[in-house]
């Protein structure tokens, strides 16, 4: 945390290396006001969860502890999703599980987030999306409500040096940004009071 700058963690849930969604996160980094400094965070190495781990804090990969201590020291927590099969990758499922144990240590909660969802379909992964608001209510997140981005037929709207091709999708993108930057100092300040 830093006085007055917001770090945001940027889970992204496609580890492809040609992701569109990875090159949006990548290109996110440049739209941001000043006050905002992305993080992306890997959770593709994560194991999957395994009740057993939490058994005692040797038990636990040494991923898990390194992945839930990014989060908790983040000042909110951005996804970007694409859709597989109507819903949000197990990717992030498996992070999102990992981050709300040991049981009373969950550190989601209170955090503010939002959701982008990104996807080479024409529904710009609403079910992914939704389903994925629907999960991070459960674990206690704050997250933005509006505006709520779907962005769909991305195939070519993002290049590989990091840069979004297409101006309108720029604007939507930094407007984007600029509320959830927003939305982390009402959502954070709320939480720590
Ligand atoms: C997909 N894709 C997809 N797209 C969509 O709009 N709705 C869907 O339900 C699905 N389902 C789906 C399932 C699986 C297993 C795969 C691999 C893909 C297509 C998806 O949008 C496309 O592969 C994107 O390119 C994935 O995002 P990244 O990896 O480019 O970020």
């Amino acid at each position: 945390m830093h006085q007055n700058r917001k770090d945001i963690a940027v889970l992204v849930g496609s580890h492809r290396k040609d992701s569109i969604n990875r090159r949006a996160a990548l290109a996110l980094a440049g739209l941001g006001p000043e006050s905002v400094a992305l993080d992306l965070v890997e959770a593709s190495h994560l194991p999957f969860y395994n009740q057993d781990f939490d058994a005692d804090a040797a038990s636990a990969p040494a991923s898990y502890s390194d992945f839930r201590r990014r989060i908790a020291r983040a000042d909110g927590v951005l996804f970007i999703t694409p859709e597989y099969n109507r819903s949000y990758p197990a990717v992030l499922k498996n992070a999102i599980d990992i981050g709300t144990r040991p049981y009373g240590k969950n550190v989601w909660s209170g955090k503010p987030g939002a959701v982008i969802s990104i996807s080479l379909g024409a529904l710009g992964g609403f079910g992914a999306n939704q389903q994925l608001r629907q999960q991070l209510a459960n674990v206690n997140m704050a997250v933005l409500q509006q505006p709520e981005i779907y962005i769909g037929n991305a195939g070519a709207l993002f290049d590989g040096d990091g840069k979004v091709a297409v101006e309108t999708t720029r604007d939507l993108l930094r407007g984007f940004i600029a509320s959830f930057a927003a939305w982390t100092d009402r959502a954070g300040t709320a939480a720590a009071a």
